[in-house]
Protein backbone atom coordinates (compact mmCIF):
# COMPACT_ATOMS: atom_id res chain seq x y z
CA UNK A 1 0.00 0.00 0.00
CA UNK A 2 1.34 3.46 -0.69
CA UNK A 3 1.30 6.27 1.17
CA UNK A 4 0.26 9.56 0.32
CA UNK A 5 0.88 12.68 2.07
CA UNK A 6 -2.54 14.78 2.18
CA UNK A 7 -1.08 18.40 2.37
CA UNK A 8 0.13 22.05 0.99
CA UNK A 9 3.08 22.81 3.08
CA UNK A 10 6.87 21.83 1.60
CA UNK A 11 8.28 21.49 5.26
CA UNK A 12 5.51 18.32 5.97
CA UNK A 13 6.58 17.14 2.51
CA UNK A 14 10.43 17.30 2.85
CA UNK A 15 9.86 15.46 6.72
CA UNK A 16 7.47 12.84 5.35
CA UNK A 17 10.01 12.14 2.37
CA UNK A 18 13.40 12.12 5.12
CA UNK A 19 11.24 9.43 7.03
CA UNK A 20 11.99 7.12 3.69
CA UNK A 21 7.70 6.35 3.45
CA UNK A 22 6.27 8.88 1.28
CA UNK A 23 5.16 7.51 -2.13
CA UNK A 24 2.94 10.86 -3.19
CA UNK A 25 1.29 14.15 -1.87
CA UNK A 26 -2.47 15.41 -2.72
CA UNK A 27 -3.46 18.60 -2.55
CA UNK A 28 -6.64 20.79 -2.90
CA UNK A 29 -7.91 24.35 -2.87
CA UNK A 30 -8.28 24.31 0.77
CA UNK A 31 -4.92 23.02 1.98
CA UNK A 32 -3.29 25.52 -1.10
CA UNK A 33 -5.40 28.39 1.09
CA UNK A 34 -4.56 27.29 4.33
CA UNK A 35 -0.67 26.92 3.42
CA UNK A 36 -0.86 30.73 2.21
CA UNK A 37 -0.15 29.80 -1.51
CA UNK A 38 -0.40 32.66 -3.65
CA UNK A 39 1.66 31.48 -6.88
CA UNK A 40 -0.39 28.19 -7.17
CA UNK A 41 1.96 26.85 -10.37
CA UNK A 42 5.29 27.86 -8.12
CA UNK A 43 3.66 25.91 -5.66
CA UNK A 44 3.00 22.73 -7.27
CA UNK A 45 6.53 22.50 -9.09
CA UNK A 46 8.24 22.91 -5.56
CA UNK A 47 5.96 20.34 -4.23
CA UNK A 48 6.73 17.73 -7.38
CA UNK A 49 10.51 18.82 -7.11
CA UNK A 50 10.57 17.22 -3.69
CA UNK A 51 9.33 13.91 -4.62
CA UNK A 52 9.53 11.73 -7.45
CA UNK A 53 6.08 10.75 -6.60
CA UNK A 54 2.57 11.62 -8.16
CA UNK A 55 1.52 15.22 -6.74
CA UNK A 56 -2.28 15.47 -7.54
CA UNK A 57 -2.71 19.63 -8.60
CA UNK A 58 -6.51 20.34 -8.61
CA UNK A 59 -8.48 22.26 -11.61
CA UNK A 60 -10.54 25.46 -10.42
CA UNK A 61 -12.65 25.37 -13.27
CA UNK A 62 -15.88 23.91 -13.67
CA UNK A 63 -16.76 23.64 -17.29
CA UNK A 64 -15.24 20.83 -19.63
CA UNK A 65 -13.51 23.36 -22.02
CA UNK A 66 -12.14 25.20 -18.85
CA UNK A 67 -11.18 22.30 -17.22
CA UNK A 68 -8.91 21.08 -19.96
CA UNK A 69 -7.03 23.90 -20.64
CA UNK A 70 -6.13 24.15 -16.98
CA UNK A 71 -5.38 20.12 -16.65
CA UNK A 72 -3.00 20.66 -19.61
CA UNK A 73 -1.44 23.52 -18.23
CA UNK A 74 -1.04 21.67 -14.68
CA UNK A 75 0.26 18.40 -16.26
CA UNK A 76 3.36 20.59 -18.06
CA UNK A 77 4.17 22.29 -14.60
CA UNK A 78 6.21 18.93 -13.94
CA UNK A 79 6.29 14.77 -14.65
CA UNK A 80 4.65 13.88 -11.66
CA UNK A 81 1.88 16.00 -11.53
CA UNK A 82 -1.71 14.13 -11.31
CA UNK A 83 -4.84 16.77 -12.61
CA UNK A 84 -7.12 16.28 -10.06
CA UNK A 85 -10.91 16.01 -11.76
CA UNK A 86 -14.06 16.50 -9.47
CA UNK A 87 -16.67 13.93 -9.71
CA UNK A 88 -19.56 16.16 -12.03
CA UNK A 89 -20.65 15.40 -15.29
CA UNK A 90 -18.16 18.03 -17.15
CA UNK A 91 -15.63 16.14 -15.07
CA UNK A 92 -16.11 13.42 -16.08
CA UNK A 93 -16.00 13.98 -19.70
CA UNK A 94 -12.85 15.73 -19.19
CA UNK A 95 -11.45 12.76 -17.45
CA UNK A 96 -11.91 10.35 -20.75
CA UNK A 97 -10.09 13.24 -23.11
CA UNK A 98 -7.35 13.76 -20.56
CA UNK A 99 -6.98 9.97 -20.45
CA UNK A 100 -6.62 10.34 -24.61
CA UNK A 101 -3.66 12.65 -23.97
CA UNK A 102 -1.68 10.71 -21.38
CA UNK A 103 -2.54 12.71 -18.70
CA UNK A 104 -2.82 11.23 -15.34
CA UNK A 105 -6.41 12.45 -13.49
CA UNK A 106 -7.53 12.25 -9.99
CA UNK A 107 -11.21 12.01 -9.35
CA UNK A 108 -11.71 13.88 -6.39
CA UNK A 109 -14.87 14.30 -4.35
CA UNK A 110 -16.18 10.69 -4.81
CA UNK A 111 -18.86 9.31 -2.04
CA UNK A 112 -20.55 6.31 -3.10
CA UNK A 113 -19.13 2.77 -5.67
CA UNK A 114 -21.17 4.10 -8.53
CA UNK A 115 -19.37 7.55 -8.62
CA UNK A 116 -16.18 5.22 -8.53
CA UNK A 117 -16.97 3.49 -11.38
CA UNK A 118 -18.05 5.61 -13.24
CA UNK A 119 -15.05 7.61 -13.08
CA UNK A 120 -12.76 4.56 -13.83
CA UNK A 121 -15.36 3.57 -16.89
CA UNK A 122 -13.82 7.09 -18.00
CA UNK A 123 -10.27 6.15 -17.45
CA UNK A 124 -9.58 7.99 -14.12
CA UNK A 125 -5.70 7.06 -13.13
CA UNK A 126 -7.18 7.14 -9.63
CA UNK A 127 -10.48 7.55 -7.76
CA UNK A 128 -9.94 9.62 -4.23
CA UNK A 129 -13.32 8.46 -2.04
CA UNK A 130 -14.02 10.73 0.98
CA UNK A 131 -13.72 8.67 3.97
CA UNK A 132 -13.71 10.96 6.83
CA UNK A 133 -16.25 12.87 5.50
CA UNK A 134 -19.18 10.21 4.92
CA UNK A 135 -18.06 9.56 8.87
CA UNK A 136 -18.85 13.09 9.29
CA UNK A 137 -22.48 12.41 8.24
CA UNK A 138 -23.02 8.90 10.54
CA UNK A 139 -22.13 7.18 7.06
CA UNK A 140 -19.52 3.93 7.35
CA UNK A 141 -16.63 5.44 5.32
CA UNK A 142 -14.99 2.14 4.52
CA UNK A 143 -17.71 0.65 3.05
CA UNK A 144 -17.15 2.73 0.27
CA UNK A 145 -13.50 1.53 0.07
CA UNK A 146 -14.60 -2.32 0.34
CA UNK A 147 -17.30 -2.00 -2.46
CA UNK A 148 -14.93 -0.29 -5.00
CA UNK A 149 -12.46 -2.53 -4.37
CA UNK A 150 -15.01 -5.45 -5.21
CA UNK A 151 -16.50 -3.61 -8.58
CA UNK A 152 -12.99 -3.03 -9.79
CA UNK A 153 -11.40 -6.11 -9.79
CA UNK A 154 -14.74 -7.93 -10.25
CA UNK A 155 -14.57 -6.13 -14.00
CA UNK A 156 -10.46 -5.47 -14.26
CA UNK A 157 -10.71 -1.53 -13.77
CA UNK A 158 -6.73 -0.47 -13.13
CA UNK A 159 -7.77 2.70 -11.77
CA UNK A 160 -6.29 2.98 -8.61
CA UNK A 161 -8.64 3.68 -5.37
CA UNK A 162 -6.88 6.25 -3.26
CA UNK A 163 -8.82 6.40 0.52
CA UNK A 164 -8.85 10.02 0.88
CA UNK A 165 -10.31 12.47 4.16
CA UNK A 166 -8.68 10.18 6.37
CA UNK A 167 -8.82 11.55 10.29
CA UNK A 168 -6.70 9.00 11.96
CA UNK A 169 -4.08 5.65 12.07
CA UNK A 170 -7.41 3.18 12.27
CA UNK A 171 -8.49 5.03 8.56
CA UNK A 172 -5.55 3.89 7.03
CA UNK A 173 -5.49 0.11 9.22
CA UNK A 174 -8.82 -0.62 7.99
CA UNK A 175 -7.90 0.88 4.32
CA UNK A 176 -5.46 -1.20 4.12
CA UNK A 177 -7.45 -4.40 4.74
CA UNK A 178 -10.16 -3.46 2.32
CA UNK A 179 -7.29 -3.33 -0.05
CA UNK A 180 -6.78 -0.18 -1.04
CA UNK A 181 -3.94 1.19 -2.95
CA UNK A 182 -3.37 4.74 -1.65
CA UNK A 183 -3.84 6.00 1.64
CA UNK A 184 -3.43 9.86 1.67
CA UNK A 185 -3.23 11.44 5.07
CA UNK A 186 -2.24 14.51 7.08
CA UNK A 187 1.27 15.02 8.23
CA UNK A 188 0.33 14.29 11.57
CA UNK A 189 -1.60 10.80 10.91
CA UNK A 190 1.56 9.70 9.39
CA UNK A 191 3.36 10.74 12.42
CA UNK A 192 1.05 8.64 14.13
CA UNK A 193 1.55 5.63 12.63
CA UNK A 194 5.30 5.18 14.14
CA UNK A 195 3.98 5.96 17.93
CA UNK A 196 3.56 2.89 20.31
CA UNK A 197 3.69 3.14 23.86
CA UNK A 198 5.44 -0.09 24.34
CA UNK A 199 7.69 0.18 21.68
CA UNK A 200 8.69 3.53 23.56
CA UNK A 201 8.87 1.34 26.74
CA UNK A 202 10.92 -1.35 25.47
CA UNK A 203 13.07 0.70 23.88
CA UNK A 204 13.70 2.86 27.49
CA UNK A 205 14.25 -0.81 29.04
CA UNK A 206 16.70 -1.96 26.78
CA UNK A 207 19.06 1.62 26.98
CA UNK A 208 18.44 1.22 31.00
CA UNK A 209 19.78 -2.09 31.19
CA UNK A 210 22.87 -1.56 29.14
CA UNK A 211 23.47 1.62 31.18
CA UNK A 212 23.33 -0.54 34.35
CA UNK A 213 25.42 -3.38 32.18
CA UNK A 214 27.95 -0.70 31.95
CA UNK A 215 28.10 1.24 35.02
CA UNK A 216 28.54 -2.12 36.57
CA UNK A 217 31.52 -3.80 35.25
C1 LIG B 1 -7.98 14.32 -0.93
O1 LIG B 1 -7.22 14.33 -1.88
C2 LIG B 1 -8.41 15.52 -0.18
O2 LIG B 1 -7.43 16.50 -0.33
C3 LIG B 1 -8.55 15.30 1.29
O3 LIG B 1 -8.23 13.97 1.68
C4 LIG B 1 -9.77 15.87 1.88
O4 LIG B 1 -9.75 15.61 3.26
P1 LIG B 1 -10.63 16.43 4.32
O5 LIG B 1 -11.98 15.82 4.36
O6 LIG B 1 -9.88 16.22 5.62
O7 LIG B 1 -10.63 17.86 3.87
Amino acid sequence: MQFFLDTALLAEVEEAAALGVLDGVTTNPSLMAKAGVQDFDAHYRAIAALTAGPVSAEVVSTSYTDMIAEARHLARLAPNIVVKIPFTPEGVKALRTLQGEGIRTNCTLIFSPLQALIAAKAGATYVSPFIGRLDDIGHEGMNVIRQIRQIFDRYGFETKVLAASIRHPLHVLQAALEGADIATMPFSVMRQLFNHPLTDKGLAQFLADYEKLHASS
